[in-house]
């Protein structure tokens, strides 16, 4: 398949290109097109050969259901049969913007979408682009990362080219992503809300509007996760990535990182290390070892915005192991250590 490159800037929108596009996915086909969180793979929601084409390209497994993606909310009375209360403080709080909520679908909606759920995820994105392309569809947009199956998502168009070059219609590069990590993901179907993701937006800032919010870790202990997509290998680089901390809560030295990397080296390693501002700035430099800042202990936002294009950079340079720096987990820190700890698949170096 060729796939088309459609470039726009997102300050200066050109309609004609956004409506090209669109026809893609009034035709069935598949568009990448950045999202505010990270880049999304999209079709026609309510078209479910268009739905599977997404599954396809991204080798995505079929049990893991999809976001859809709304321009206006007249769409989501269309989706979903009923908005709660606490649905409608959410949306009127954070949407446009980086929160998924999952609430009861109608018929409309198909099975391919909801992975056979009597739910649906839905999310009003952001970003310009975003919005001017599902506007010109007309219709909601399904819309998972925009990255092969198990690599980490996509935060410039560059990184949906190297995924999914031939396999999808069309990708519309706007530019790199703002947040840098995926939306916050909701569940308000059930009488208490879950937070099934953390995201975009925090549970700091979700608790202070309505209140207590049940935890990740209470559905991971569930048989059955309660998202489907969290029980699969995620985000992960070529390489083993090793979060790093202390027992103690603090940074870990200088002295520590510097061990690390001459164990690593005389084991005939090519180590990739990925750590904060303030520590980077201690380390000399290696030959033979990368080191990389992803951005101040400080600002939890900046290390969202840089974690996935500097997990990818790493495959790049084809590290064999990287050790990522552990964050504190407030505000969006949460959704970093998240993400980082789905890309170790759990390894941890406690020092
Ligand atoms: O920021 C984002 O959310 C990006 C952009 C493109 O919007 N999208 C995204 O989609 O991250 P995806 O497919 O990579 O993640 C969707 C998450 C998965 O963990 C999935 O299991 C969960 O949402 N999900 C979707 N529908 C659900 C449902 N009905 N019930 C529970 N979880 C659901
Ligand atoms: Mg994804």
């Amino acid at each position: 398949m060729q796939t088309a490159l459609f470039k726009v800037n997102p300050e200066e929108i050109d309609q004609n290109l956004i409506d090209q596009a669109a026809e893609f996915l009034k035709i069935g086909e598949t568009v990448a097109f950045p999202t505010e969180t990270v880049y999304g793979l999209g079709a026609n929601g309510l078209n479910p050969v268009a739905v599977r084409k997404i599954f396809s390209a991204k080798g995505r497994p079929s049990d893991n259901p999809l976001i859809l993606h709304v321009a206006e909310l007249e769409q989501v009375e269309k989706i979903v049969t009923s908005i709660p209360d606490l649905a409608d403080l959410l949306m009127q709080r954070f949407w446009p913007g980086p929160l998924t909520l999952v609430l009861p679908k109608r018929e409309v909606v198909p099975a391919e979408v909801t992975a056979g759920l009597e739910t649906v995820a839905v999310r009003m994105p952001a970003h310009p682009v975003a919005q001017a392309l599902l506007r010109s569809a007309g219709v909601p947009v399904a819309a998972p990362s925009a990255n092969l199956s198990g690599k980490p998502s996509p935060t410039r168009a560059e990184h949906v080219w190297q995924d999914l070059q031939g396999r999808v219609a069309a990708i519309v590069d706007g530019g790199e992503t703002g947040v840098g990590l995926e939306s916050t993901v909701l569940d308000l179907s059930t009488s208490e809300p879950y937070l099934l993701r953390p995201g975009g937006v925090s549970l700091e800032e979700l608790e202070e509007l309505i209140g207590e919010v049940h935890l990740p870790a209470e559905v991971d202990k569930a048989e059955t996760p309660k998202a489907p997509g969290m029980k699969y290998r995620h985000y992960a680089p070529e390489g083993l990535l090793w979060i790093v901390e202390m027992a103690s809560g603090y940074p870990v030295p200088t002295a520590e990182w510097l061990r690390l990397a001459q164990e690593a080296i005389a084991n005939g390693q090519k180590p990739f290390f990925l750590l904060s501002q303030e520590t980077a700035q201690q380390i000399p430099e290696i030959p033979c070892i990368t080191i990389r800042s992803f951005g101040s202990r400080q600002r939890p936002e900046e290390i969202a915005h840089n974690l996935f294009a500097l997990l990818r950079e790493a495959d790049k340079e084809q590290a064999t192991v990287i050790y990522a720096e552990a964050i504190g987990k407030t505000g969006i820190g949460a959704a970093v250590m998240n993400r980082l700890g789905k890309a170790a698949g759990g390894r941890r170096l406690i020092l």
